[in-house]
């Protein structure tokens, strides 16, 4: 690209690591298309500049004070950061704005436009005021976020005098959901969950367009939906894991020490397990999952990350348990799940995870704990049927089932073979015609057109 003809695209991802990770990726595939990139973010989980030294980076004040940033409760958490980011965010953009405006011509490189997180709701008026197209990048499954905005209207008081097998029948509402998952998606603190939701909404439906890292052969209903409700251009790019991988955009210290560990483990034998970055559980959940891997005889890699566990971790039981396995506090999880002796993943159904291991054709046992984890689960065990799923069974000889039935049953044989056929459609997806290399064509022209 001609340097008088460069543009500039402008990221502001929200500062939580499942949100960070697709915003880097998009930035690498933006930047890999000839797009200056520069990111704007909080000083709230900045992400690390120097691991990419090809961006801009540029901090902004959030006013979250220290107890503000260990709240348990993510909707609090997201409300707080967009009030205390408005103006920090509108004086960056504009001096941003005034900057390049003022550059001589030679030098010039137009702003094209700005991409955030769904999850900021006060970007429609700035970038207005300011004239810059917007588009949104969503963090979840376009199935999840398209029909999400159902929730607030869903009463909570019916589902909770459901009996017995009732809570296992699909909620009409937002299938394949059951009812058990939406009460639990729904939680108590809900006062602030309408008028967020509401606005992201509204926030999305007045952009220029909506960005996803899934595929048509992940979502291909949900991408049509999502094309009619919100009648702007949509482009489902791909998970792009291993062109373009996320570790580099880590909060956390990977401790590289599993890849060797991995190295002297058998092909397709080791059952990694992880919950991401928001998950809490008790001491009394860890310690069943603990004694569940144990059991079931398999290696296996297990992420306790700092903040997992409400209370003191059992340190003599985990220690006891190193020897059957590796216990370490944040994985890389991409190589890991790249690694051969991998076979299995116990997961909490984050969307990035979900993806990264479809990419790297693993399958999982499922344990959602939050929010879209429930319906990513859904579309892993009964949708996609490459992992099954332990209802929130976590108790040692559930666990230790599971493991044994996804290794050595028939029943974990299918799951390979699904999983298998799945992995090869999504990577012919992001080859060249496939789907989501088309729409990421489209999306760079659309950029290009602002
Ligand atoms: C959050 C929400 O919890 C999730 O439901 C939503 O879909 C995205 O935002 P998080 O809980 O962190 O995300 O889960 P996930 O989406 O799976 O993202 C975690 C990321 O951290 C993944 O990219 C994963 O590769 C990485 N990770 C996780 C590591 O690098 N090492 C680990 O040990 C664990």
């Amino acid at each position: 690209m001609e340097k008088s003809n460069r543009r500039r695209v402008i990221l502001f991802p929200l500062p939580v690591q499942g949100c960070i990770n697709p915003m880097i990726q998009l930035a690498k595939i933006l930047h890999s298309r000839g797009f200056s990139i520069t990111l704007i973010h909080t000083r709230f989980n900045a992400p690390k500049a120097s691991s990419h030294p090809l961006f801009t980076f540029l901090q902004i004040q959030d006013g979250l004070s220290e107890t503000e940033t260990i709240t348990d409760d993510n909707t609090l958490l997201f409300t707080l950061l967009n009030r205390g980011c408005e103006t920090p965010f509108r004086e960056c953009l504009t001096k941003l704005l005034q900057y390049t405006d003022s550059e001589t011509e030679e030098h010039k490189e137009k702003i094209s436009c700005l991409i955030h997180d769904s999850g900021w709701i006060f970007t429609e008026s700035v970038a207005k005021s300011l004239k810059l197209p917007r588009l949104v990048l969503n963090g979840y499954s376009i199935s999840f976020f398209c029909s999400h905005f159902v929730l607030p209207s869903i009463r909570r008081e019916e589902y909770l005098l459901l009996q017995g097998s009732e809570k296992d029948d699909q909620a009409q509402e937002f299938p394949p959901l059951r009812k058990k998952d939406i009460l639990r998606i729904l939680g108590e603190k809900r006062e602030l969950l309408e008028p967020y939701l509401n606005t992201i909404f509204q926030t999305t439906k007045s952009s220029s367009g909506i960005i996803s890292m899934s595929c048509e052969e992940l979502e291909q209903d949900s991408l049509s939906h999502a094309r009619e409700d919100f009648k702007l251009p949509m482009f489902a790019i791909g998970p792009s894991h291993s062109n373009f991988p996320a570790s580099s955009s880590s909060l956390f210290t990977q401790d590289e020490t599993c890849i060797p560990w991995l190295d002297k483990q058998q092909d397709k034998s080791v059952i990694y397990v992880s919950f991401g970055s928001l998950a809490k559980m008790s001491r009394t959940e860890l310690i069943e999952i603990a004694w569940g891997l144990s059991n079931s005889d398999q290696p296996f890699l297990l992420v306790v990350r700092v903040g997992l566990v409400n209370g003191t971790i059992p340190q003599e039981l985990l220690e006891r348990l190193n020897e059957k396995g590796k216990i370490v506090k944040w994985a890389p999880q991409q190589e890991v799940l790249k690694h051969r002796a991998v076979g299995g993943f116990f997961t909490h159904n984050g969307w990035n995870s979900v993806v990264e291991s479809v990419c790297e054709g693993v399958p999982m046992i499922c344990l959602p704990f939050i929010w879209d984890q429930f319906l990513n689960a859904r579309f892993v065990s009964e949708v996609w049927r490459v992992g099954m799923h332990l209802e929130n069974r976590i108790e040692r000889n559930e666990i230790e089932r599971a493991i044994r039935s996804l290794f050595l049953g028939n029943e974990g044989e299918a799951i390979r073979e699904r999983m298998k056929l799945l992995k090869e459609k999504v990577e012919r997806s992001v080859k060249q015609n496939g789907s989501a290399y088309r729409s990421l064509d489209h999306l760079v022209d659309h950029i290009s057109s602002f």
